[in-house]
């Protein structure tokens, strides 16, 4: 039997990083599921196809290939509107969601996070963590990311976007991000991403 870690927060909460981590620290395997998304709106833009055609965004959906995922081709700002977008749609989750579960049951583990892991895509998963930080906090992080990559950034525009992908997030009718009523809540906005790990590695420990 495998073992699963749900991980599920809002963008630039840090759960990125600590699923990483724990996917190293028990030899799982890893799913960032937002790439899923990511990679449909990518191959929507880069096809010149439309944003709001619910079967053509599906059959797009299908052909994602889990196993060629790679975020730093698929980072772009635009990429990231394009995909909150097209996971408002039903049939675009559908189409994901049943991947993400088949990926899920590699032996002889899996972490996978999102947003909607722990309420839709893993509902009995052993460990559920709801990794978030104020939207202040969150900007910041993503500014100190960019700018740190020796890129231009101005705190007050990601502050807004921040906001904005929440909002569309947390907002839209078919699986909004929300705790897993069983989720353990890792606030990091004043905790390191350390600190995080070890917390959620005492709670994984416990349930392995
Ligand atoms: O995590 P990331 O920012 O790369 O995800 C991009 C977008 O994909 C999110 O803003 C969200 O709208 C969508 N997404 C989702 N469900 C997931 C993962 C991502 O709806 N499990």
């Amino acid at each position: 039997m495998t073992f699963t870690i749900a991980i599920d927060g809002p963008a630039a909460a840090g759960k990125g990083t600590l699923s990483r981590r724990i996917a190293e620290e028990y030899g799982f395997h890893h799913l960032d599921t937002g790439l899923t998304y990511r990679a449909t709106a990518k191959a929507l833009l880069d096809g010149g196809l439309p944003l709001d055609d619910e079967a053509v965004a599906e059959k797009v959906a299908r052909e994602v290939e889990l196993a060629g995922l790679d975020r730093s081709v698929l980072s772009a700002h635009a990429i990231g509107e394009a995909a909150s977008k097209i996971a408002v749609m039903p049939a675009v989750r559908r189409a994901l969601v049943e991947a993400q579960q088949a990926f899920s049951l590699r032996e002889p583990g899996t972490v996978l996070d999102g947003r909607d892991i722990g309420t839709v895509v893993c509902p009995d998963a052993p460990v559920k963590l709801y990794v978030t930080a104020s939207p202040e906090v969150r900007a910041q992080r993503r500014y100190d990311e960019i700018t740190g990559n020796g890129q231009p950034a101005d705190y007050q525009t990601i502050f807004e976007d921040v906001k904005k992908r929440d909002e569309r997030d947390m907002g839209r009718a078919d699986s909004p991000l929300r705790p897993a009523d069983d989720a353990h809540l890792l606030d990091t906005s004043e905790m390191s991403i350390e600190a995080a790990f070890q917390a959620a590695k005492s709670l994984i420990d416990a349930a392995l």
